[in-house]
């Protein structure tokens, strides 16, 4: 979390900082601040977004052509003033901005305080930034080797960028678990440094993305990269392929709207040329490199957080299904502390939009370390976690700003869908009818959400006025849909704040059948071909308890239709390609409901889209 950016150039930095930081702030959003080096050090800063520091610093003139900036999600401290970013030293030289957590800040801030060390704050970044100024002042060494030097002791994640008022011309980062990238600009001495590519696209094509352990030094113009054991690297530039406008809102209210409407070109993007469905062939890499080690394959286990977790559910139904292979589908957070048993014939499957959440990552190292093959379903491309993989699909669902999941896990699903069914070939669990009647129904799935879209929006919004106010929503599925139950209750809560539970429509006796009245929407997920028997008795048993259903069905269903105060119809589909469509019709509640209570749909509060901490 937190987002990070920095400038050394020779125009006025305040308004690249500034820019930068909006694009960052799906990071977190708790308070942004830039510091500037002019003739002097100067630190803006305010709790609260971008727009709160834009406003507060309105009627200065700040100038400086070095500088750095800090959107933040609080980890330690309360989201205040004082722990705001940039952090300025005892001395008041230096200033830095971080991303990430110093494990063990408490006993080296207890060490600097025994030394005569004064805090500002309660954060672990300031406690670094001290220790680097107590080196640089004890030892009379240079900056850079002051900050090698602290990050030698300090055990954890992080990327910084430093400034020093006693060095005008140099800019210094550092990374470690958290991302870090940096711009070549097109003016000579001119760089950028940020989080990610989206606040530097804009000037520059040309990057440089930090490996763990290196530190990067700008200084009068050139660029150089160390790493913490002092061996200098040469910097490996690449040009960037996103564009401007997939980072901007184009006309929509908010990016979360932007993104669910760009599903049919994000599907569409995740499946192109990698299948034939006419010559039943697969065109992926991954596959054809790993096709022996998949014969052989024991087992899967999907790794993954959040929404991506829910793809990787239904990750598991299409691989049992289809492959007829044992998929083990685990939080990355309970698995990588379980002591879990991996072998060297198990495949571990990371799935992640941002390919940097910090669980994940770990729990992908872990199956590393025990000899696993491991591959990654990724949306950012040369993240964190597709660098770690033996091999990988990216999703390519293009960038993903909105802080609640949209198009990223259509892409996910989409993907896996694929993998299921490339994975059921090679391993001959899958007859050629089959496969054929699966890859027709996938390549017209992007159509499909493109008209279910058009024709579900107006009923979604009317939906949604009805039930905004409610404080409890129910979601029921079974088979493929019970993952999008939880999704769908996901995406609620996240955006609006209504308390909403996802449930195996089958559970409803054990417990939430309870909580039925009047008051209370459920949404049931009930399309024709799955189970669909079992879940309309589901539906009377709520009807009989005078329970509002909410039913996305099979186009040309009448029973449930009957039956439900509203039926949201999607196209009748092969079962496994349903997740594709029935999401939709929740994405799009769940953005109206949120707008409807005046929730800001696009950065909910104590959230982050990238959770770089564990
Ligand atoms: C955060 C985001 C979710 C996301 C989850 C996992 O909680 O708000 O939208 O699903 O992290 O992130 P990943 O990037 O690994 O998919």
């Amino acid at each position: 979390m937190c987002g990070i950016v920095g400038y050394i150039g020779n125009k006025n930095a305040f308004d690249y900082l500034i820019k930068g930081l909006e694009r960052l702030e799906y990071r977190g959003y708790d308070s942004a601040g830039v510091a500037l080096l002019d003739e002097e050090l100067k630190v803006y800063k305010t709790q609260g977004k971008v727009k709160d520091l834009v406003h507060v610093v309105q009627d200065q003139n700040i100038q400086g052509s070095l500088g750095i900036g800090h959107t933040r999600w609080a980890t330690h401290g309360a989201p205040n003033y004082a722990n705001a970013h940039p952090h300025i030293s005892q001395s008041g030289s230096l200033a830095m901005i971080h991303n990430g957590i110093i494990e063990n800040y408490a006993t080296i801030k207890k060490a600097l305080e025994n030394r005569g060390r004064t805090f500002a704050s309660d954060t672990d970044t300031e406690v670094l930034l001290q220790l680097i100024e107590e080196i640089q002042e004890k030892n009379g060494v240079e900056l850079y080797e002051a900050v090698r030097l602290a990050l030698n002791e300090v055990i954890g994640a992080y990327a910084i960028v430093l400034i020093d008022q006693k060095n005008p011309n140099i800019l210094i980062g550092a990374k470690k678990g958290s991302p870090l990238v940096v711009g070549i600009g097109q003016n000579k001495g001119e760089y950028f440094i940020a989080s990610d590519a989206t606040p530097i696209i804009e000037y520059t094509r040309q990057v440089s993305y930090l490996e763990d352990e290196e530190i990067v030094i700008i200084e009068k113009g050139e660029l150089s990269i160390k790493t913490l054991e002092n061996v200098e690297k040469t910097p490996f530039i690449q040009e960037l392929s996103i564009s401007l406008e997939a980072i901007e809102k184009g006309g929509y209210e908010h990016f979360m709207l932007k993104e669910i409407f760009e599903q049919p070109t994000s599907i569409s993007n995740s499946l192109r040329g990698r299948f034939s469905p006419t010559e039943l062939r697969f065109a992926m890499s991954s596959l054809i490199e790993y096709e022996d080690k998949i014969k052989n394959l024991k087992r899967i286990i999907i790794v993954a957080c959040g929404t991506s977790w829910h793809s990787g559910l239904i990750g598991e139904y299409l691989i049992e299904d289809f492959a007829r292979l044992p998929v083990e589908v685990e939080y990355a957070s309970e698995f990588r502390y379980r002591n879990p048993i991996i072998t060297e014939d198990d495949l571990v499957i990371a799935i992640s939009q941002s390919g940097e959440t910090a669980d994940t990552l770990a729990a992908l190292e872990l199956a590393k370390s025990k000899g696993a093959t491991i591959y990654g379903i990724c949306n950012v491309v040369g993240s964190s976690i597709a660098r770690l993989t033996d091999a990988g699909a990216y999703t390519h669902a293009g960038p993903e700003i909105g802080v609640a999941s949209t198009k990223a896990f259509t892409a996910q699903v989409s993907v896996l869908t694929l993998l299921s069914l490339g994975l059921a070939q090679i391993r001959g669990a899958i007859g050629t009818q089959k496969l054929r009647e699966m890859l027709s129904g996938l390549e017209v799935i992007p159509k499909q959400v493109e008209s279910l879209l058009k024709e579900c929006d107006n009923l979604c919004r009317e939906i949604s006025e009805k039930y905004h106010e409610a404080s409890n929503f129910l979601y029921l599925g079974r088979g493929y849909n019970f993952p999008i139950a939880l999704e769908g209750a996901l995406k609620l809560k996240e955006i609006s704040y209504i308390h909403a539970e996802g449930y195996p429509a089958a559970e409803m006796k054990h417990g939430p059948i309870a909580l039925i009245d009047e008051n209370m929407p459920i949404i049931v997920i009930a399309t024709k071909r799955g189970h669909y028997e079992k879940i309309v008795s589901n539906i009377q048993e709520i009807k009989a308890r005078n329970g509002v259903v909410i039913a996305i069905v099979s186009k040309g269903d009448n029973e449930v239709k009957a039956l439900a105060d509203f039926a949201i119809e999607i196209p009748d589909v092969e079962d496994a390609l349903v997740p594709l469509l029935s999401i939709i019709p929740l994405q799009l509640i769940s953005y109206y409901i949120a707008v409807l209570r005046g929730c800001n749909v696009d950065q909910p509060r104590n959230l982050a889209k990238s959770v770089t901490v564990e």
